[in-house]
């Protein structure tokens, strides 16, 4: 049984720690080196406890490349890592998650799109930005780029997902639970595994796999954090009404057949007047 909430060092160092081959699945949502000055000045409400979100960029993108590299290392052939972010401007030259991503050893399965329906920056230079991107990579077992295909209770929620941000956590940046209990239920399903997040803040990843009976790995810089996660894995009860509604919408209500013959989705662009 793996179930661990670390703390002491970085998530890098941490991960150097662990075996080859290890975990069945990861989630993250690392800090997007936001830029901020004295702690918050250009997005004040994004501050975390002990982390500075602030590096040169390429010093930034060669970390989260080790880090992937590393994640890669200790994830099971055929797993699959989920790795949350989006596109940051600085002087108006954007940076785009893919530049990094791609020189990692991952092959990228798909770019979801978290709709968050809430505006970080509301500057009226470009449109207000809503979307993060949400990155599967998996790692081949057997030299097949293809592997496991999902069931279609899961694939039919598309590749656009809409979340609000959750509201009832003091952490500055959590995910909703709902995110990585789609995650885990769509990749693993009713099968048991090892499910880890290496800057997993308030714990959201640990605890949807722990309603979901996984095992979990976690690891976070700040040590109230780690504290904030633990007491929330006490009480995790409390948010399986979330979970559970997660669920309910992972099902293949009707046919193909069916949907088609009513014009409802069937993944096919319908023109209406
Ligand atoms: C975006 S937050 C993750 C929030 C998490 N998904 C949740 O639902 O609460 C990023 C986290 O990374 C942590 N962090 C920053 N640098 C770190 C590092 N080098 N190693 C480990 N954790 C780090 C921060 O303390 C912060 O909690």
């Amino acid at each position: 049984m793996k179930q661990e909430v670390q703390q002491i060092g970085t998530a890098l160092d941490r991960l150097s720690k662990l075996p080859d081959d290890l975990v069945d699945l990861g989630i993250t949502s690392p800090p997007y080196n936001k830029g901020e000055k004295n702690k918050g000045w250009l997005v004040k409400n994004v501050v975390y406890d002990v982390a500075m979100d602030k590096k040169a960029e390429c010093v930034y993108q060669a970390e989260q490349i080790a880090l992937l590299d590393e994640l890669y290392r200790i994830t099971k052939p055929g797993g699959a890592f989920f790795y949350n972010h989006k596109t940051r401007w600085n002087k108006g030259v954007m940076h785009h998650p893919i530049t990094w991503i791609s020189r990692t050893k991952w092959v990228i399965r798909q770019e979801i799109i978290w709709d968050r329906m809430i505006a970080a920056n509301i500057r009226g230079w470009r449109f207000w930005q809503v979307d993060e991107r949400i990155y599967w990579l998996i790692k081949p077992q057997d030299n097949k780029l293809i592997g496991k295909e999902l069931l279609s209770k899961h694939a039919l929620l598309t590749s656009v997902w809409r979340f609000p941000p959750e509201r009832n956590n003091s952490h500055p940046a959590p995910f909703p639970i709902e995110l990585p209990a789609r995650i885990i239920h769509s990749v693993l399903d009713e099968k048991d595994g090892i499910v880890i997040d290496p800057y997993c803040g308030s714990g959201t990843t640990l605890v949807a796999a722990k309603l979901l009976n996984k095992h979990y790995i976690g690891i976070d810089i700040s040590k109230d954090y780690v504290k904030h996660t633990k007491a929330r894995l006490q009480s995790s009860e409390a948010e399986r009404t979330k979970v559970a509604e997660e669920l309910l919408k992972h099902a293949v209500l009707r046919s193909f057949k069916s949907r088609k013959s009513k014009g409802e989705n069937t993944g096919k662009y319908k023109y209406h007047d």
